[in-house]
Formats: C-alpha cells, sequence, structure tokens
C-alpha cells in the first residue's frame, strides 16, 4: 500500500476526494492535514472530520489542524463554490470528535523523517502547510517520495476558475507555491488541463443508490453543479480533488511530461499563474511532472465503482 498524508481545505470536491482514497484500500493514509483555503481552517478541520466519520465512526485516519492564512497575500474563500459551510449544505447535524494537537506542517516534517523515500503527499487545497514544513526542514525534499498537487494550468491558457490564468489552489496562495516549486520537492501538477475532463454527472451520481455515500454526494454537489451549469454552462462538476488521488491509485489514468514551472508572484492580472517553459526557453532545469492528458472515462468508473464497494452498507 503507498503511504499518504492528504492535505486539504474541505470543500466539496476535497470530501469526494477523502472518500476516495479511504473506500480505494490501496491507500495507507497516515493522516489528513488541513489547510486555510475554500473555506476558514476551523471549518475544513469539522468539515474533514465528518467526512471521514461517513466513511467510517471509528475515527481510526487523524485530522491534523494547519495554517490559518497564507504565507503572504490575504485570504480568499471559495464560498461560492462549496457554500458557506464548505460542504454544500451537507451533513450539517454531525457532531465530530476532536482533532489532533499537532500543527499540520510537523506532522509532515515527523511523517516524512519516519518513513524516508515513502511517503506522497497529496495536496489537493492551498500548498502553505507544505511550504511551512520545507521552510522548517529542508531535508522534506530527499525524505519525500512524490507531491501530487492539484492545481494550476498549463496549457489551457486563458481557462483558469480563478483569473483567467488562474487556478484557485494557486491563487490562494501563490507565494507558498513559488516556494514548493523551488524546493527541490518531486513533484506532480494535476491541472485544469486534465481535472476539468473529470466531470461527475448527476446520471453518474444515480449509480451511488444504495450505498451510504449517495445522500451526501447528490446533496453536497448541488451547489458545485450548479455553479458549473451557470458559469461555465456544462453539465456537472469537475473532480479536480478525486482525480488528484486517482492519479496516485493508478498512475497510467494520465499522460505525463516534465518541464521547468514557476509561478507569477507579482503579475497584476496574473497572479498565482503557473507558467510551463514547453520550449526550454529559460534553459533552467526541470521541476514539475504536469500532466498534458488523462483517461476520464476510466476515472469516473474507478470513482463509481470503489464508492459502489460499500453497496447496501
Ligand atoms: O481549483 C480547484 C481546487 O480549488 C480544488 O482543490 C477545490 O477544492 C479548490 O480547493
Ligand atoms: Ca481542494
Amino acid at each position: 500500500m503507498e503511504k499518504v498524508i492528504l492535505d486539504v481545505d474541505t470543500g466539496i470536491d476535497d470530501a469526494l476526494a477523502i472518500l476516495l482514497a479511504a473506500e480505494s484500500k490501496q491507500l495507507d493514509i497516515l493522516g489528513v492535514t488541513a489547510v486555510n483555503g475554500n473555506v476558514p481552517i476551523d471549518t475544513v478541520v469539522t468539515n474533514t472530520k465528518k467526512v471521514l466519520q461517513l466513511f467510517d465512526n471509528m475515527n481510526t485516519i487523524p485530522v491534523y489542524k494547519g495554517a490559518h492564512q497564507p504565507i503572504l497575500r490575504s485570504t480568499h474563500y471559495a464560498f461560492h463554490v462549496h457554500g458557506e459551510d464548505g460542504l454544500g449544505g451537507a451533513l450539517q447535524d454531525m457532531e465530530v470528535a476532536k482533532n489532533e494537537d499537532m500543527y499540520a506542517p510537523d506532522f509532515i516534517i515527523e511523517q516524512a523523517r519516519k518513513h524516508k523515500g515513502e511517503l506522497t503527499l497529496i495536496m489537493v487545497g492551498p500548498l502553505t502547510n507544505l511550504a511551512l514544513a520545507v521552510q522548517k526542514e529542508p531535508r522534506l525534499s530527499d525524505w519525500v517520495k512524490k507531491v501530487v498537487v492539484m492545481g494550476g494550468l498549463v496549457s489551457e491558457g486563458g481557462k483558469g476558475n480563478t483569473l483567467p490564468t488562474s487556478e484557485f489552489n494557486i491563487y490562494a496562495d501563490a507565494e507558498a507555491a513559488k516556494m514548493v516549486f523551488h524546493s527541490g520537492l518531486r513533484i506532480q501538477l494535476v491541472s485544469l488541463d486534465v481535472t476539468l475532463k473529470a466531470f461527475l454527472t448527476k446520471e453518474r451520481i444515480e449509480q451511488l443508490k444504495g450505498t451510504k455515500y449517495y445522500e451526501f454526494v447528490m446533496q453536497s454537489t448541488e451547489i458545485y453543479r450548479e455553479m458549473a451549469r451557470k458559469k461555465f454552462d456544462l453539465e456537472g462538476c469537475a473532480l479536480h480533488d478525486p482525480l488528484t488521488v486517482g492519479v496516485v491509485i493508478d498512475p497510467t489514468l494520465v499522460e505525463t511530461e516534465t518541464y521547468y514551472v514557476d509561478v507569477e508572484t507579482k503579475g497584476e492580472i496574473s497572479y498565482g499563474q503557473t507558467v510551463c517553459d514547453f520550449r526550454n526557453l529559460l534553459g533552467k532545469e526541470p521541476n514539475v511532472e504536469i500532466c498534458l492528458d488523462v483517461d476520464h472515462k476510466r476515472f469516473i468508473d474507478l470513482f463509481i465503482e470503489t464508492l459502489r464497494v460499500n453497496e447496501n452498507k
């Protein structure tokens, strides 16, 4: 089993990513670290605990609270996408147990040191926790096996979801992303170029009927599907974070190449842009494995089949 830490800003698609990771039985989830992102950090922690309690009521997977704000910039929430509560109004009445005391960046360092060469970090929120961890312990770049990041866009210029050039996770803390991209960590970027193709439709959600996840997935994604319909005239919701987990479960889902990628932190209309040097104009060492294409049908099948494993339980 692949040893992983999930770093989340739960959010609706983070919740689906957590369920995919937990139900896949192919990932040894050492813990889930929470970061300020879609919603404020305390809401992220509560939502993450709720989703893990939906998975199994024994609180077997620990949750660690992380950064409450970006490294430098002001907070920038996505309430319009995920709702004020961050879960589209789902699981409102669920009570949660307390999270762990250790600070999330310290947990990342502790586990990377303990499992040298074996730990994959799955980052599906802003990169603040990882930037703080690598700043405190630069040897992380030697200890961590791989960092798989949901973020950015590289080929589909102008099709960002926060600015025309910029995707939310990077935009919400571009300075943190720049620190991570220049840290020497082995990074794979699962960007909007592929995640926007991983579309979950209402028809596919209906296939979860009979599982304990059906109500939650249908209710939590309603606001998300509505926003996609209004803003992009698209039917369904993009499974940005679940695809990032999917790529760790089955790396053959995506086609990748490695290039030099940097992050814009000074741009007036391009703050948070992930700039990929396809023609090596800058002559810099390639540092990021980018995703050029995805077998999105096979991924959606994987997502639905993994969550159905709980049929009628
Ligand atoms: O741009 C999509 C990303 O931003 C996803 O991780 C979503 O949860 C939000 O954090
Ligand atoms: Ca997220």
